[in-house]
């Protein structure tokens, strides 16, 4: 393969060509990222999901019994546990523990706690974290009680274990003397130290895992799980903010409760943290499911449309506004820096040509919020072209969705070459599912299994796609493998970027996350153009340049039956200059990063970094094999 790569007249690059998506799905935000250790901490009820004991287990002679008391500790927060002696006990000491979410990992590190309590004991209460299996306790402190008479109030802590636990098979106990009488609980709640320190913050290991991505962008918070199903509770912005006793929680889209601690505010400082743009989704005024009115009428949508300003007041706003005044008083003056902002998810299944999305609900959330906030970048939901515009406007952006088979999504190579320039692209979601199939490139067959990871073809497959995307950067502002996390105790999705346990013993980066890296993480400003003697296929193919001389070139190869020769000039590289040469490769196509039975992750993939010296004519030479993906930079 002979190729002679121009310095210029491509197209410029997208900045936000790589970036992320999050909606909380396979438990992947409580449970997972979102950093709290309790599991079920404020018996957050709904519809849906009544409120539960799971998995609190009562400690000594106690008796756990759920409360709506009198006095609640907040209007979002009715439910409590009461904690009470058994009758005739004689057990001095009675509580409470908690699990955590399958397991709690202990180590002599920093724990911040807090609990709300509604007694009238007077005592010492004693917090500790203890093994489950053995008597070992790694930490334990003795509490004065703050108790006051029919009054709600806060116990806050910290925790400092002495030693490490051996395993995660450990608890969170809260004990006091049954002597005085039953004490009600609310909101406990306990955080190991955060990703940047951050108050009801992330999880460090995985918010690396998602930093190392280099990713430009986060669409956030769905995904499906904006939406609501038949029992119609959509995410909510503003029942998301503020303090944690003011957030009742929802009924999530994924089969559990969204405690909501991971909210509006959290997302946005995720962003910030991760230095990427936020790409907000907002409700759309369509619930999932078949139910009569699962689709809002215009009349009944017209709230929404409003509360979506507020939300975005409440973002952009200056603090003389009700709502930017509500977020200065959260300790945010400064607005966040909003730039996208998309209207719902995936209307596109749920209508077609004549869509009532495209009749009205786009519209009328594109020209109240256009005409509110010129500069917003407003992102359809559809994927195509049926909703581009409100009332004689246009939009700027619709959200293309693929969830594909290796084969075919080679084949759609070439999908945004002859795409809208004037209406770009995000492709909000992408990710190989499933195998191929005997026969021309096939759907998915939502039917059958997907995969349980990403496999290496898969991810060869998607390098190909984004390569694609690449060279139609001025049709692609970028792209968002989903779902991003797995939580391997509990997910109903797969297969997903990155799995870890609950317990942050175990992380897998994915063969699509290896892809990503590599990708994400050798960028250019403007693409140009390649002259070449063979076709695109079996090796695909985009190079760019950041000026001075400075070269990228990106391949993939796809079923070859023999190693590629490539033989690449750069106009104005001369003999003598240095280029790295990285390429990825696994044992075979069906090889996945997993986590094995021995409990360890696997990493099936190899990359191997190879200085190459231009020769004569300024010619690099090099050669590929069958499913490599690789990246020239000079
Ligand atoms: O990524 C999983 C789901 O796939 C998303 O929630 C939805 O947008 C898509 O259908």
């Amino acid at each position: 393969i002979n190729l002679q790569i121009a310095s210029n007249g491509g197209n410029a690059s997208s900045p936000l060509m790589y970036g992320l998506m999050f909606e909380d799905i396979n438990h992947s935000g409580d449970g997972g990222i979102y950093a709290e250790l309790i599991n079920n901490r404020a018996f957050q009820g709904n519809r849906e999901y009544p409120s539960t004991l799971e998995p609190w287990v009562p400690v000594g002679n106690a008796i756990l019994t759920l409360q709506n008391t009198s006095i609640p500790l907040s209007s979002a927060l009715p439910t409590s546990v009461n904690v009470a002696p058994k009758p005739h006990s004689n057990t001095a000491k009675i509580g409470l523990l908690n699990p955590g979410w399958w397991g709690i990992d202990i180590k002599p590190q920093k724990y911040t706690g807090s609990f709300w309590t509604l007694c009238s004991f007077q005592g010492t209460f004693t917090v500790k974290l203890q093994s489950n299996l053995t008597d070992e306790v790694f930490a334990s402190l003795d509490i004065p009680s703050l108790c006051q008479h029919n009054k709600w109030v806060e116990h806050t802590f910290e925790l400092i274990p002495h030693v490490a636990a051996p395993n995660s098979n450990n608890t969170f106990v809260i004990e006091f003397d049954s002597s005085s009488g039953s004490v009600n609980f609310n909101l406990i709640s306990l955080f190991p130290p955060t990703y940047n320190n951050r108050p009801n913050g992330n999880r460090p290991d995985l918010m690396e895992a998602l930093k190392s991505l280099n990713p430009s962008y986060y669409r956030i918070p769905g995904g499906n799980n904006i939406e609501g199903d038949i029992f119609h509770y959509p995410w909510r912005w503003n029942e998301t903010i503020g303090p944690l006793t003011q957030r009742p929680g929802r009924p999530g889209t994924w089969g559990y409760t969204n405690t909501d601690g991971l909210g509006l505010v959290e997302y946005l400082n995720w962003c910030t943290d991760l230095d990427v743009e936020p790409v907000l989704a907002v409700w759309s005024g369509m619930y999932l499911g078949n139910d009569v009115g699962h689709i809002l009428t215009a009349e009944a949508l017209a709230p929404w449309v409003d509360d979506t300003l507020n939300e975005l007041e409440f973002i952009l706003g200056p603090v003389s506004t009700p709502y930017g005044s509500l977020r200065a008083s959260l300790g945010y003056p400064e607005p966040w820096p909003l730039k996208y902002l998309e209207i719902g998810n995936e209307d596109n299944l749920y209508t077609n040509g004549s869509s009532t999305y495209a009749a009205y609900r786009f519209s009328m959330f594109y020209d109240a919020i256009s005409a509110a906030y010129p500069d917003l970048k407003i992102i359809s939901s559809t994927g195509d072209y049926t909703a581009v515009g409100g009332s004689g406007s246009t939009a700027t952006l619709t959200d293309y969705h693929v969830y594909s088979r290796p084969d075919t999504l080679v084949s759609m190579f070439n999908h945004f070459d002859h795409a809208s320039r004037e209406y770009k692209s995000l492709i909000g979601e992408y990710a190989i599912v499933q195998g191929n199939v005997e026969g021309p490139p096939q759907g998915v067959d939502w039917d059958l299994p997907k995969f349980d990871y990403p496999i290496w073809i898969g991810a060869v497959s998607e390098a190909i796609w984004s390569i694609g995307a690449e060279r139609n950067s001025d049709a692609v502002v970028g792209m968002s493998y989903a779902p991003g996390f797995q939580n391997l105790n509990s997910y109903s999705w797969s297969p997903d970027l990155i799995s870890f346990t609950a317990d942050v013993s175990q992380t897998v980066l994915s063969t699509s996350w290896h892809v990503i890296s590599l990708l994400s993480n050798n960028r250019y400003t403007s693409t140009v153009p390649v002259t070449s003697d063979s076709p695109i296929g079996p090796a695909y193919w985009v190079a760019g340049t950041s000026g001075n001389g400075k070269y990228t070139f990106k391949t993939a190869i796809y079923n070859s039956t023999s190693p590629l020769p490539f033989n690449i000039t750069f106009e104005g590289v001369e003999k003598g200059t240095p280029g790295l040469l990285t390429v990825l490769s696994a044992p075979g196509g069906l090889s996945a990063n997993v986590l094995e039975e021995n409990g360890a992750p696997a990493n099936v993939v190899t990359k191997n970094e190879i200085n190459l010296v231009a020769g004569s004519g300024g010619l690099f030479e090099f050669k590929l094999n069958n499913w490599e993906v690789a990246v020239l930079t000079t």
